[in-house]
């Protein structure tokens, strides 16, 4: 059975969380692909050499959810190579035998366009910001201009910016809890599958 969820989004909409309890209920597998950015940006050096590189080590850091690797991931990924670079290990995740959730930016509209169902996750950049903020401390304000000064700069990016695909569904989940978010996701996937 070959079934691709793709989840895209801005920072901290729950496209994460969603996923998971997703690929759990289902039995898919899950690819959080912000993760292979963030370790290109955590690498350092050449950034296409190092998605080109990129090995399972690279993705088991410990410091890749910082602010910090956040930003770092946000700009190695307006490179157009060190896109090039993870589209097809990304595919493959994709169509592998029973099932594949993938979340990030660029799922529905670049990576898998033919993806079974398109989810696009998101919530005010308040609501957002002060969940990054729960999760990394710090001043809330900065955490606010950090988010949407990434926002800004995936949305604005030449290559594979940030927007829902023309057949995405729309889960705002700023006034959602965690539950009514995963349930909706989880109807979409199930009258798909039928
Ligand atoms: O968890 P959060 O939403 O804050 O970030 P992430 O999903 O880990 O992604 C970090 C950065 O990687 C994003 O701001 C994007 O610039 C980039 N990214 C991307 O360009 N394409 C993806 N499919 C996933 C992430």
């Amino acid at each position: 059975m070959i079934f691709t969820v793709a989840v895209d989004g801005p920072a901290a909409a729950g496209k994460g969380t969603i996923s998971r309890a997703l690929a759990g209920h289902f039995g898919f597998a899950h690819l959080d692909t912000g993760l292979l950015y963030r370790a290109v940006g955590a690498k350092g050096g050449d950034p296409v050499a190092a998605a080109q590189g990129l090995t399972p080590g690279d993705l088991a850091r410990d410091d890749l959810r910082s602010l910090a690797a956040g930003e770092a991931a946000s700009r190695v990924a307006a490179i157009p190579a060190v896109r090039a670079a993870l589209v097809a290990f990304q595919r493959d995740f994709a169509r592998r035998e029973g099932g594949a959730v993938l979340d990030g930016r660029d799922i529905g509209t670049v990576i898998c366009p033919g993806a079974e169902v398109k989810l696009f996750v998101t919530a005010s950049p308040e609501v957002r910001a002060h969940r990054r903020w729960l999760e990394v401390g710090g001043d809330e304000a900065q955490v606010l201009a950090e988010v949407i000064a990434r926002d800004a700069r995936d949305m604005n990016r030449a290559e594979a910016p940030l927007r829902p695909a023309a057949d995405a569904v729309l889960i705002d989940t700023s006034s959602l809890s965690i539950d009514e978010a995963v349930a909706r996701a989880a109807a979409l996937v199930a009258a798909r599958r039928g």
